[in-house]
This record gives structure tokens, C-alpha cells and sequence, in this order.
């Protein structure tokens, strides 16, 4: 028997629902499983060959999906995608602000300040300008969910780079401020914290199976997650199912952040997220 979300019908946008490589991303699960709900799928992604294997997925199922390709750094660009969506399906009741990246190595003192602001505006404006689009199409619908993707590393300290885990953090901060602005208007704001998850995003940059060994058994489950556990944490706060919580940030993370501090953490040999990769996107 098949769950009901409560998404037949529902509209949703996924930002980066692309994958930069073959294999189950965040975004790309997050996408597939909204469209398993019954959701109408506007899968955005600035690289259009990235979208392939989702629509495939999502094609496998029987659904159909609206491949668009845009820059969600673009006010422009995530206006149109809004309009585009509402006049294909509508309106619109999800955004699933999912795209991130690793970002520039460095601390505060050697970090390139340009790049540090290209990764601000990837991770975090891109968020406010499609949540900005989005909004006053939700309120026209009588309220929506908007589900930001954060990270561990936007709870704890102790990441090599600043950039990043920067940008996670102020995630956070931005979802908690949505959700009081925008609760009274029936939209819900709430986001993921994702950890040691095997995505394309860190696959793709090498790890080699010692490290992934070292991440699995970081956190107290010790199983390695994947994309579509992130996936599933969105699909529930996407849908009614969690009509009664906004502003939550949910860690899907083996119970890494919930050992952090207490003294009896399993030893963890690099920071939850991506691994600092030189070779990033920075816009
Ligand atoms: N994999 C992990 O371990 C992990 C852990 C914590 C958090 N996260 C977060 O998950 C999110 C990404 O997960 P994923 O697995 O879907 O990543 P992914 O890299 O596989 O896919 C992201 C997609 O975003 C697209 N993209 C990049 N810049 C864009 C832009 N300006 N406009 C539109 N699209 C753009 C890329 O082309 C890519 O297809 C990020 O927010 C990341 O920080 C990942």
C-alpha cells in the first residue's frame, strides 16, 4: 500500500534537481519522490544535461516533469522559473530550495573574498530570491511549503573552510525568519540538515573507500546515508502530513550532531558535507 502524502496534484519546484553526476542526489531524490507523491515536478538546474537522469526517473514512474534551466543566482531567472511553473501547472504549493556547493577552502584570513561571496550567493541568496518569486504564489494558493536545504555542519563548528558551513548556518537563521513572517500567511518554512551523506556531490570529487568507511561509522548508526534519506526528510515536510511544523531543521545525519559534545562522540576524521573541492561551481 502507498503512503499519501497529501501531494496529488501539488505543485513543487526542486532547485537543483539536476545531479552533477550519475547517481542519487539530494535535489534529484527530493524531486523523484514529490513526483511518486502525485506532485507536478518543476525540476530547475543552471547545467541542462545534469536534469537527464531525474526526468528519466521520474519518467520510470509513469509522471512527467518540467525540465527548466536556470541560474537560481538570477532574480530574473527565478522569477521566470516561477512564471513558467504557474503557467504550465497553475500555481504553485513547494519550493525545495536544494542547490549548494562546497564552496572556497580557506579560513577568514586566507579565504578569496570573491569567491566567499559567490558561494554566499549561491547558497543563501539564491534561497531568498526564489522563496522571494515564490511567495506571493503560495499566498494566492492559500499557503505552501518551502523546504531549504541546510547541513550538519550548520549546527556545529569545526569545518576546515569558512565559507561553507557559513552559508548552512545562515540558512538556518533564514528558515527560522521565514517561518515567522510567513507562517500567519499559511506557508511553512523549514529545512534539512543532511550529514555524512553519499551523494554524487561528494562521490564525484574521489573519496576513496577508506574515507567513506571513516564517514559511515562517524555517526551512531554507522549505516552510510544517501540521497533519498534526504529525499524522504523533504517529501515529509514538503507535504500536509507536517501541516503543524514550520521553522524546524531537521539533522538527517545517523545521529552525527546528536553525539557532538556529549563527550562520548565517535571519532570523526573530517567534517560532515562535502569535502572542499577546488573545482566547485562558484555561480
Ligand atoms: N552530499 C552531501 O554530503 C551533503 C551534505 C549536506 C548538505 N548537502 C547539501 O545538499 C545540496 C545539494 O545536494 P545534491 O546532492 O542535489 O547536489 P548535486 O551537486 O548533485 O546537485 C546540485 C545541482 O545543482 C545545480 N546547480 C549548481 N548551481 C546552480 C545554480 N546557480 N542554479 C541552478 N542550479 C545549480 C548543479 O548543476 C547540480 O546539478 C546542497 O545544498 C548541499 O550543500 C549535501
Amino acid at each position: 500500500m502507498s503512503i499519501d502524502f497529501g501531494l496529488k496534484g501539488a505543485v513543487a519546484i526542486v532547485t537543483g534537481g539536476g545531479s552533477r553526476a550519475s547517481g542519487i542526489g539530494n535535489g534529484r531524490a527530493a524531486a523523484v519522490l514529490l513526483a511518486e507523491a502525485g506532485a507536478h515536478v518543476v525540476v530547475v538546474d543552471s547545467a541542462a544535461g545534469n536534469m537527464a537522469e531525474t526526468r528519466d526517473l521520474i519518467a520510470a514512474q509513469g509522471r512527467d516533469a518540467l525540465l527548466v534551466t536556470a541560474d537560481v543566482t538570477s532574480q530574473e531567472e527565478c522569477a521566470e522559473v516561477v512564471r513558467r511553473t504557474c503557467e504550465t501547472f497553475g500555481g504553485l504549493d513547494v519550493l525545495v530550495n536544494n542547490v549548494g556547493v562546497a564552496g572556497p577552502a580557506g579560513t577568514v584570513v586566507d579565504v578569496d573574498p570573491l569567491a566567499w561571496e559567490a558561494c554566499l550567493r549561491l547558497n543563501l541568496t539564491s534561497m531568498m530570491l526564489m522563496s522571494r518569486a515564490a511567495i506571493p504564489r503560495m499566498r494566492a494558493r492559500g499557503g505552501g511549503s518551502i523546504v531549504n536545504m541546510s547541513s550538519a555542519v550548520g549546527l556545529v563548528g569545526g569545518h576546515p573552510q569558512v565559507a561553507y558551513p557559513t552559508t548552512k548556518a545562515a540558512v538556518i537563521g533564514l528558515t527560522r525568519t521565514m517561518a515567522a513572517h510567513h507562517g500567519p500567511e499559511g506557508i511553512r518554512v523549514n529545512a534539512v540538515a543532511p550529514g555524512y551523506v553519499h551523494t554524487p556531490m561528494v562521490s564525484s570529487q574521489g573519496i576513496d573507500e577508506g574515507a567513506r568507511e571513516r564517514r559511515r561509522h562517524a555517526a551512531p548508526l554507522a549505516v552510510e546515508g544517501t540521497g533519498w534519506d534526504v529525499g524522504e526528510a523533504v517529501l515529509f515536510l514538503a507535504g500536509p502530513r507536517s501541516r503543524w511544523i514550520t521553522g524546524v531543521v531537521l539533522p538527517v545525519d545517523a545521529g552525527l550532531t546528536a553525539t557532538l559534545g556529549s563527550g562520548g562522540a565517535p571519532s570523526v576524521t573530517s567534517p560532515p558535507g562535502p569535502a572542499p573541492s577546488s573545482r566547485e561551481p562558484l555561480s
